[in-house]
């Protein structure tokens, strides 16, 4: 006889109890205990036919083929955040909020790689829709994929034997389920048990499988936060709703850098790469406004120029309000510190809005200085020149600390026609910069920033 078992499941990290706990001891979260029932059939059979029996093999006796281990898609921005294509073997975990365009990412992908036989698995929308969907991003015949409308694990992994497709896609983890569990389809342990079984078919297969994951405002349903160590990469698909742009972020990597980012925007006929964001992002109407600034900023190996603004005024009420947009909250409040100390402005009535346009979240610390002079110049209602942009650290004594990767920060500057930038002085002299069409300001102090641009 199955003898059924209930479980309190954490719904932020899947740690386990017994008891319904109010907070997790695993990730101190509150209220995130939910009760599951397991009933384990003892038939399931877990383990797939592997034709080889595994052997211990020494590290130097291992041979990777360069060319056959990676799949080009031929999407760049989505090759580059995956570290240069995708891994055969790989399980890649593409989570987003609802309604951000993950399935139309994975759909473009899959029509663009046709020389791979794929299989899209999906268990949310029909085929129908799924056709409405490719007729409008492609207007040219595919043969390559594959449909399927399942949920059951199971009946997916008889169907991927038979057609054994080169890239599988299962479009979204959440509602798969392994009828051997007695829960749901969504919650944790039906997540985590499709997950490692998905896992497995891409070890034993050398299939690369792409795994959909909703996420919500809130936090997690049946958190993708459970899949971060089994899956191999984790690729978060976000964007404000209101802009078209999409950003493609790796969180985990286990084959390439894990602070890649790629950028894309929605249009009526779907995603496009946009492969050069410094050109959209900054806009040039707002030339000749106090408060606007540029920096150049890395987003992984990618130097990008970014539009900066603040508004500082006075402050209505008693407590002055500190607002952000893309850039951490207590990050501002320390740079408004060093600005009231080092350089003895009185922003303590003073209201700060600040953001980041285009939607862009940035934790670059070489965005600083040009957080700290769009404040001065919204200060001091004076417009900075347009030709000049910035890319350095603020410490806490006031001075501008150099930040990595300087050099690929000037030439993404002078490539974009802009005329000046200003970085930290230290270690200037140790650059080449004869030749270049930019001025290149190095200064020390934060006052010094001040003197030089306000005079
Ligand atoms: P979708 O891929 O269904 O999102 P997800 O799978 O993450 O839930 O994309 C949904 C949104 O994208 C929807 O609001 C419509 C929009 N969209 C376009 O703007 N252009 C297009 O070409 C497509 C296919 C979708
Ligand atoms: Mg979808």
């Amino acid at each position: 006889m199955v003898k059924d078992k209930t479980v309190f499941v954490c719904s932020n990290c899947g740690q386990e109890s017994v008891k319904w706990l109010g907070r997790c001891p695993s990730c101190n979260e509150w209220n995130t205990f939910v009760e599951e029932v397991i009933r384990v059939d003892a038939k399931t059979n877990r383990n797939f036919n592997t034709k080889t029996v595994s052997v211990p093999v020494k590290i130097n006796d291992i041979t990777v083929e360069d060319n056959e281990a990676r799949i080009i898609s031929g999407d760049h921005e989505f090759d580059r955040v995956l570290g240069g294509g995708i891994v055969k073997g790989s399980i890649i975990l593409v989570g987003g909020e609802p309604g951000i365009g993950k399935s139309t990412l994975m759909l473009q992908l899959a029509v663009r790689l046709n020389t791979c036989k794929i299989l899209y698995v999906s268990g949310e929308e029909s085929k129908s829709q799924i056709k409405m969907r490719y007729d409008r991003i492609s207007s040219e015949p595919c043969d390559n994929v594959y449909l399927l409308n399942e949920t059951d694990v199971d009946i997916i992994f008889e169907h991927a034997e038979k057609l054994d497709p080169d890239i599988l896609i299962i479009d979204s983890i959440q509602t798969i389920y392994n009828k051997n569990l007695e829960s749901s389809a969504g919650t944790i342990s039906q997540v985590r048990e499709c997950t490692a079984r998905f896992q497995q078919y891409a070890k034993t297969t050398q299939t690369p499988v792409f795994l959909v994951g909703h996420i919500t405002k809130d936090g997690t349903i049946a958190g993708p936060k459970v899949l971060e160590h089994i899956v191999d990469v984790v690729v978060m698909f976000e964007g404000e709703r209101n802009y078209g742009y999409r950003m493609l972020r790796t969180v985990k990597n286990r084959f390439g850098s894990a602070s890649e980012l790629g950028i894309y925007l929605m249009q009526q006929n779907g995603l496009v790469e946009v492969d050069n964001p410094s050109d959209i992002l900054i806009s040039k109407n707002t030339m000749n406004l106090s408060g606007v600034s540029l920096a150049v900023v890395m987003e992984g190996l990618r130097s990008i120029i970014i539009e900066t603004q603040a508004l500082v005024s006075s402050s209505a009420y008693g407590n002055a309000q500190r607002t952000t947009n893309g850039f951490d909250y207590r990050r501002l409040n320390m740079l408004l510190a060093v600005l009231e100390k080092r350089c003895n402005f009185n922003l303590a009535s003073k209201d700060v809005f600040f953001n980041i346009t285009g939607g862009l979240k940035i934790d670059d610390p070489a965005v600083d200085l040009s957080v700290v002079c769009a404040i001065l110049s919204s200060l001091v209602d004076m417009p900075l020149n347009h030709e000049c942009c910035f890319a350095a650290e603020i410490g806490l004594s006031g001075e501008l600390r150099p930040v990595p990767h300087i050099e690929k920060r000037i030439a993404e500057a002078e490539k974009s026609g802009i005329g000046k930038i200003i970085v930290a002085g230290y270690g200037l002299n140790k650059l080449s910069l004869t030749n270049k069409k930019i001025e290149v300001v190095g200064l020390n102090r934060i006052d010094e920033v001040f003197r030089h641009l306000f005079g």
